[in-house]
């Protein structure tokens, strides 16, 4: 359990009647989802990697960030191909709202690679994209993979290097090649 400023999380059995029973939680979003109950909002997020997703909400909120459309097709195929996906909803009993998402690629025993980490801008501000990151990582502690590498925008950098992450030395380190 944590507590972020004035708002108290549980991972499960957190005793708050604004959280999800441990029970409804796994039957809504799945096993190893965690909540957060967000008071400046009065909303409740809830993090998992087992709730599947529906496609076109996914594309619409990759949209919402300013990212080009692909695909569904592809898409799809990219998430069933990938280690980890991550989704963050805002909770509704009937109908959750996807408003965040990454995901990873990776050989699933060494390396990771983390791919289209997104909040929607209505809800960016929050310390979502944090927390967001944070549950992400622990996944991948918990299949025991140790090396994980991002690619990431120049405006974005600070966000990574404020949660531990290091600048590949320049040239030393990286090699890139695109088809095109
Ligand atoms: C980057 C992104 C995921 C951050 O999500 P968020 O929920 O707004 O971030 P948080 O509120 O959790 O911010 C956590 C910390 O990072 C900082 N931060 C957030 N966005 C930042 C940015 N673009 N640049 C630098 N710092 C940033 C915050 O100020 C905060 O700092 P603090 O811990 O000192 O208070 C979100 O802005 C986003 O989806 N951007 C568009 C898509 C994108 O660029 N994704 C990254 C692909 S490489």
């Amino acid at each position: 359990m944590i507590n972020l400023g004035s708002t108290k999380i549980g991972m499960s059995g957190w005793k708050n009647e604004k959280l999800l029973s441990d029970e409804t939680l796994k039957n809504i979003y799945g096993k190893q989802a965690f909540q957060y109950f967000n008071q400046t909002n009065s909303s409740l997020f809830v993090f998992s990697h087992s709730k599947s997703f529906d496609l076109i909400e996914l594309e619409q909120l990759l949209q919402a960030v300013g990212w080009g459309r692909r695909p569904l097709r592809r898409v799809k195929r990219a998430l069933d191909n990938s280690l980890i996906k991550v989704g963050l909803w805002q909770h509704d009993p009937k109908f959750p709202k996807l408003i965040g998402f990454a995901r990873c690629t990776g050989d699933g025993i060494i390396d990771a690679t983390i791919w289209d980490v997104a909040i929607n801008p209505v809800y960016q501000g929050y310390g979502l994209g944090k927390q967001l990151m944070e549950y992400l990582m622990k996944s991948l502690k918990r299949e025991g993979i140790s090396r994980v590498t991002l690619f990431a925008d120049s405006d974005v950098i600070t966000f990574y290097k404020r949660q531990g992450w290091t600048l590949e030395p320049k040239g030393n380190k990286c090699a890139f090649w695109y088809s095109n």
